[in-house]
């Protein structure tokens, strides 16, 4: 019986204790109904705003955007205490966060450039999506008291939408809407309680991965929007190019490492890891000398080499490296080779050459992660079950493997759902592999839905990765579209990253932020 009613007890003082622990630990007081209120009349004024803007008249000075936010929140609260609506308590940072972000949109006003019918368009447009974001006071509340169920609480969503919204939006002229992008992430700010936004290695810092693209020197070189877009937000750099066989040893014998220290120097500059790709790679940027090695001594000579002078030269600075790249045959046809792709190396040293290019690579640099990488191994099907099959043996034969890439070239592998890609990952982890994602881009021209549906299937692949603790990176093959390398394969004109031609993010990028947030 003492028990009994000892136990109800308990549970009051920890119930006591854990609301005290949550006020304690609140930097915001809780947004209360005062608060919502005051924040619908800050959307209303919001959207306002935008329109003044788009029909000419802008209001760019800091006394008046101060005044019209004042004014919103002042009756916002005279009608929420004649409601009797107790507003003593309400955050008092939030005016402050709404005039910061009416000063972005004014600013916003002022940037643009398009004819005044594209421009009130688009205002509107953006004016709309603040009010949104700012009157959708059931999240924010719910938010505020922390229910996990909030079904949207970055108002990512909203953001996705607005960024297919305004692609739709045919201008005449070249228009950005950078400025408005960042005045609507302050509104996703406001709501969580923070001043700023994350950029999207910060995100992927939170949550313990590195998020990485393929780059080139000569872009970050000769793009002035490059080198500083690619540095804000991404923490992992991949040589593109210029770390395979045909740049690092174009002669037999005669090693270039010039574009590759470039990108390790600019890596470490901008505390970013290195993913290097590919030691060996059968199938392109093979030079012609190795293709014609005579025999089998021939062969592993050279492939001794280059992998040892090549890790070597880079051993602790590059983290981890595709040893062999696409492995497997090109749609996984088992042929007379047992599904591995043919070209010198099987010719000449059998499937034997797989684990002996990973045990050069462990002895060059012991602690380099060692992986192979493929493609069309994201669905099910014969080629996943060879690439399953082959880290399989390679890990009962003992060979130095650390982990699988798999591309992500969805146009190439049919655009897997979340749940596919996350069971493909799953096969190698259970294996007590790591994986990552090494080369995403998702094709988006003329296909249905357009950006907006490119943005969220890269969140559900962002989620997809962050969902299972083995799945280590996430990299893109490019930052911007303008540099895709699906423009020079068969596919003009393609948009298939997170940054657009004029390296706007798009809505690829708040889809992957969308992941991160809600992970
Ligand atoms: C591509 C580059 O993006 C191109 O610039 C180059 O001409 C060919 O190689 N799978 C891979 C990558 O593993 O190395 C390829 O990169 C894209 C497909």
């Amino acid at each position: 019986m003492r028990g009994n009613q000892l136990i109800p007890g308990l549970q009051i003082a920890l119930l006591v204790l854990l609301v005290v622990a949550r006020a304690a630990t609140a930097v915001e007081p809780a947004l209360d109904a005062c608060g919502a209120a005051k924040l619908r009349a800050a959307g209303n004024a919001c959207r306002a705003l935008f329109t003044s803007e788009g029909r000419g008249s802008p209001v760019n000075d800091r006394a008046r955007i101060t005044a019209i936010a004042a004014r919103a929140w002042g009756k916002a609260e005279a009608v929420a205490t004649k409601a009797g609506v107790d507003c003593t308590n309400t955050t008092s940072a939030a005016p402050l966060l709404v005039t910061d972000l009416f000063l972005e949109i004014a600013r916003f006003g002022q940037s643009t450039d398009g004819t005044r019918a594209c421009r009130a368009r688009h205002l509107r447009l953006a004016g709309a999506t603040c009010r949104t974001l700012l009157r959708d006071d059931g999240n924010l509340l719910r938010l505020a008291h922390g229910d996990p169920s909030t079904p949207d609480p970055v108002g990512t969503q909203a953001l996705i939408d607005f960024h297919a919204r305004w692609q739709k939006i045919r201008c005449p002229t070249s228009f950005t809407h950078d400025a408005a992008a960042n005045a609507l992430e302050s509104v996703v700010a406001l709501a969580n309680g923070h001043a700023t936004t994350l950029a999207l290695r910060e995100l992927a810092a939170r949550a313990g991965i590195p998020v990485g693209a393929a780059v080139e020197p000569e872009y970050l070189a000769q793009d002035p929007q490059f080198a500083p877009t690619f540095a804000r937000e991404f923490s992992s750099l991949t040589p593109e190019n210029k770390m395979k066989w045909d740049t690092t040893e174009p002669v037999r014998g005669q090693f270039n490492f010039v574009p590759g220290d470039a990108l390790v120097d600019f890596a470490e500059q901008h505390g970013m890891r290195v993913r290097g790709t590919a030691l060996f790679w059968g199938r392109l940027q093979l030079p012609d000398y190795v293709k014609a090695a005579v025999d089998a001594d021939d062969a592993r000579a050279m492939l001794t080499s280059h992998i040892s002078t090549v890790v070597s030269h880079y051993a602790g600075r590059v983290a981890e490296w595709d040893v062999v790249n696409e492995p497997l045959t090109l749609i996984g046809q088992v042929g007379t080779t047992d599904g591995l792709d043919d070209h010198v190396m099987l010719e000449k040293l059998g499937p034997g050459y797989i684990a002996e290019a990973l045990a050069i690579a462990r002895a060059a640099d012991p602690a380099a992660k060692l992986y192979l990488n493929d493609f069309l191994v994201e669905a099910p099907g014969a080629k996943q079950d060879r690439f399953v099959r082959l880290a399989t043996d390679l890990l009962a034969a003992g060979a130095p493997l650390d982990g699988i890439g798999l591309e992500c070239h969805m146009g190439l592998t049919g655009f897997p759902t979340a749940d596919v890609l996350e069971t493909a990952i799953r096969r190698f982890t259970d294996l007590g592999l790591e994986v990552e994602l090494t080369e995403l881009d998702v094709p988006a021209l003329g296909r249905p839905g357009g950006v907006g549906a490119q943005g969220t299937y890269y969140r559900s692949i962002f989620a997809a990765c962050l969902a299972v603790p083995g799945c280590r990176a996430v990299t893109t093959w490019g930052v911007s579209d303008h540099y895709s390398w699906l423009r020079n394969f068969g596919a003009p004109g393609e948009i298939p990253l997170m940054f657009d031609d004029a390296w706007m993010r798009k809505p690829a990028y708040f889809g992957a932020r969308a992941a991160f947030l809600a992970h």
